[in-house]
């Protein structure tokens, strides 16, 4: 049995990351919310990512006037809210519908670009018509290279500015919570799904009256597929574990806007993507869901930095769920940070409101932690603040 917890009933009741993440535990039959919760086998690689975080210690500047602080700051030369993007993440809409419609609107209203996986249940398309600030449209490399290349025309069409290629699930990772809770697409009817469906009615009755939401971006992948939620079961059969850097060079040669390189934790592979021309390093493990026992992104943040030298901005990502998270990494060397489960456990907690309520949240501690170590800008996050 799961330990009770309280659950916030409100989203006025949500004042941090981990409530949002409860609020959303309540609404959601724990299969959709492990999915979305869960890491690969021991799970080690996610708390690999937290302990990195909190080994680290601030050590702030005093006497310093910070009354007119600000988060904003840009990237590949264009004004960010606040150094942070949303990253992608697939599979948005079972939690709820038309999530990533609800993450593209507020990312601009933050003025921070977000990011449509490939796995996203609302089209390229569909996000460009709903949004009018920065989009980053992420692939997994497919087998089926015609349709990958398809997609990626979509997103150039669709004036995306950005591509980010994930490069850390050549295979999938094998994720316990959800072979223990029978989560398949389609979802699969066992005595155990059923029960947890029926104690959460309001998410089931949606479900049964508009359908299940589709990964709209892989419609037509498996031709043999019956349904559009049958794609979903062959996707994680669809990656393409022969691609290497000649293939991310090719795509580099065809795709003409920004590329980013998500999913590296080494310098000597952060230095082969600089040289094969990528705009932006994602350091990333996938927010621990492949690879388990994997590096916490935070500690291998400096090596990548070092090797990249500042030729092209380097990210993070992985357990963000606080400001003074975000402001480690910035001190360390990243140029930005994208969240992954914070603000999807906003978007699936409460919606377009519960997406805001998340980037207000990691806003607010991110300014609070700027002005409480004495930075005025996020460029004065340097790495003397950090013990
Ligand atoms: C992801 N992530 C992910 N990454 C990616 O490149 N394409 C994708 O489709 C997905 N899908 C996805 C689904 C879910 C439910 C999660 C939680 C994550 C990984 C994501 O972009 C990011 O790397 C991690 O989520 C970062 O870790 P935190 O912040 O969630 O701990």
């Amino acid at each position: 049995m799961r330990p009770l917890v309280s659950l916030p009933r409100s989203l006025a009741s949500c004042h941090s990351i981990e409530d949002l993440r409860r609020m959303a535990q309540g609404r959601l039959p724990r299969c959709i919310f492990d999915f979305y919760d869960g890491g690969a086998e021991d799970e080690s690689s996610m708390a690999n990512n937290r302990s990195a975080f909190e080994r680290q210690r601030l050590s702030p500047r005093a006497l310093i006037d910070v009354s007119k602080a600000s988060p904003a700051t840009e990237l590949f030369g264009r004004p960010l809210g606040m150094p942070m993007a949303i990253g992608p993440t697939g599979a948005l809409g079972f939690g709820w519908r038309d999530a990533d419609l609800h993450l593209a609107r507020t990312a601009a209203k933050h003025d921070i670009p977000f990011t449509l996986s490939s796995s996203g249940t609302a089209s390229i398309e569909a996000v460009a018509k709903a949004s009018s600030g920065r989009l980053w449209f992420q692939a997994y490399v497919l087998r089926n290279q015609e349709f990958f290349w398809q997609m990626i025309q979509r997103a150039e069409r669709a004036n995306f500015e950005a591509l980010v290629i994930t490069v850390d699930l050549p295979v999938g990772g094998k994720r316990e919570r959800d072979l223990h809770n029978h989560f398949s697409v389609p979802f699969r009817l066992t005595p155990r799904n059923a029960i947890d469906f029926a104690m959460h009615p309001c998410w089931t009755l949606d479900l049964l009256r508009r359908g299940i939401p589709a990964f709209e971006n892989l419609r037509g992948l498996e031709m043999t597929a019956k349904s559009s939620t049958e794609i979903a079961s062959s996707v994680g059969r669809s990656y393409d574990p022969s691609f290497d850097w000649d293939r991310l060079a090719q795509v580099r040669d065809r795709w003409p806007r920004k590329l980013i390189v998500k999913g590296i934790t080494r310098s000597d592979d952060a230095q082969r993507a600089v040289t094969i021309g990528c705009d932006a390093i994602v350091v990333s493990n996938h927010g621990g869901r492949q690879l388990d026992s994997a590096i916490g992104t935070l500690d291998a943040l400096p090596e990548v930095v070092s090797a990249v030298n500042g030729r092209i901005p380097v990210m993070l990502d992985g357990g963000i769920r606080r400001g003074t998270d975000a402001a480690k990494a910035i001190a360390l060397g990243a140029s930005a940070v994208l969240l992954g489960r914070a603000t999807l456990f906003g978007v699936v907690a409460a919606g377009a409101p519960g997406a805001d309520r998340a980037l207000n949240i990691l806003r607010d501690e991110f300014l609070r932690t700027m002005q409480l170590c004495g930075a005025r800008h996020p460029a004065e996050l340097t790495s003397d603040l950090i013990r």
